[in-house]
């Protein structure tokens, strides 16, 4: 069965919320471990991006086809027997029993992410993402592969909106307690624009995504390890590109976000070190995703692998065990790092 429900508005107690009377309904998919067989819903995925180029002063829009992914079908979720006859080496890099959120966890390297921590044996999954119709796709694909024996949810929440994230959240609270490790995953790119001709509201967009949500979202996860004195792993995948500059594409902004991104990661390790919150990023190279996997881009990708010593774009699942062992008590000495996993690109 597919269930969905909606989380009821109420009043909250944040500074930031005072004046708030109560909060905004978000989207629900929920799946226990008991639920039957479910039927993905009759929706429609997203398989067209529409893009902007600036050449010129000239604007150009097209569409781009966006690609599948390429997951394997099967998820095996790490059972308790298994685990308990793991050295413990293995163990500590084990998710056993933790609660994880995916924020884009409805696609690329989020849901991939997500698929590798039920592997490592997470108890919970909880999928954040603004695009309702992939998100009900991907939870209710994750309910069925994994044969229905971890619980999978799936909320609407948009990083940008504050009032979503704190509805999430305390749905998450209510029924899960504080998460024990969080990825922020969800991200946008804008690129071949070059910054003379970059539009202002295009740009605050991107920041108020990738920078913005990333800290909301980390923040709301934060007070709630903190309040219920608990450790937590939080992981924000920034990129390369908060590091150096791309090329050929133009990408001012996407690339100032995610050095943001990174800062931000090292701030909040600092900070929340004393509170046993461990705060890493991950920094990708190209990624073989679905937004990449369209021929538009072929000329360009030529160039990126060219550049790359192992001359391959990443695939979507080659994040997968750096994302396990930062959100593992195998790295538990980890905080502030930002590990850049790009195919040897940034050494040239
Ligand atoms: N693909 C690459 O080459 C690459 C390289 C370096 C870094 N990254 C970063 O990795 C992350 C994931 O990228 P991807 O390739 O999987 O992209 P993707 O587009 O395949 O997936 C991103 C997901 O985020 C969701 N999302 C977008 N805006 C959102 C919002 N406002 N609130 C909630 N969810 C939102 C989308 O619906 C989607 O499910 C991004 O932060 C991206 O910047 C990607």
């Amino acid at each position: 069965m597919f269930a969905r429900s909606v989380i009821r508005a109420t009043k909250v107690a944040t500074p930031s919320q005072i004046a708030r009377a109560s909060l905004p309904k978000v989207a629900r998919a929920s799946f226990t471990a008991s639920t039957k067989r479910c039927t993905p819903p009759e929706v429609i995925a997203e398989k067209e991006v529409l893009q902007s180029s600036y050449s010129g002063g000239e604007v150009q829009r097209s569409t781009i086809i966006v690609g599948e992914d390429a997951h394997s079908s099967k998820v095996s979720p790490l059972t308790q027997n298994v685990y308990n006859t793991m050295p413990k080496t293995m163990q500590s890099l084990s998710l056993m029993g933790k609660t994880v959120i995916v924020t884009g966890g409805a696609r690329g390297l989020g849901n991939s992410i997500a698929r590798a921590c039920i592997e490592a044996g997470a108890k919970n999954m909880i999928l954040f993402d603004a695009n309702q119709d992939l998100g009900d796709i991907s939870a209710a694909e994750l309910h069925e592969q994994t044969g229905s024996t971890i619980p999978i949810e799936f909320l609407k929440v948009d990083v940008r909106d504050a009032g979503a994230v704190e509805s999430g959240m305390k749905a998450v609270l209510e029924k899960y307690g504080a998460p024990d490790v969080l990825i922020n995953s969800a991200g946008i790119a804008d690129s071949n624009i070059p910054a003379e001709t970059y539009d202002l509201e295009m740009w605050r967009r991107l920041i108020d995504i990738n920078l913005t949500g990333s800290f909301m979202v980390s923040q709301a996860v934060g007070r709630a390890l903190m309040a219920e004195n608990k450790p937590g792993s939080i992981i924000l995948v920034a990129s390369m590109s908060g590091s150096i500059v791309n090329y050929p594409q133009e990408q001012s902004c996407y690339n100032a976000s995610k050095a943001g991104v990174i800062q931000l990661g090292k701030s909040l390790a600092a900070e929340w070190a004393k509170y046993g919150i461990r705060v890493n990023c991950i920094s990708p190279g190209y990624m073989d995703t679905a937004l990449n996997n369209v021929p538009a881009l072929d000329a360009q990708k030529k160039i990126w692998k060219s550049l790359t010593p192992q001359k391959r774009l990443g695939a979507v699942d080659d994040l997968n065990g750096l994302a396990v062992l930062l959100a593992s008590d195998a790295s538990a000495f980890m905080t502030g790092s930002n590990v850049i996993i790009d195919g040897g690109y940034t050494l040239y």
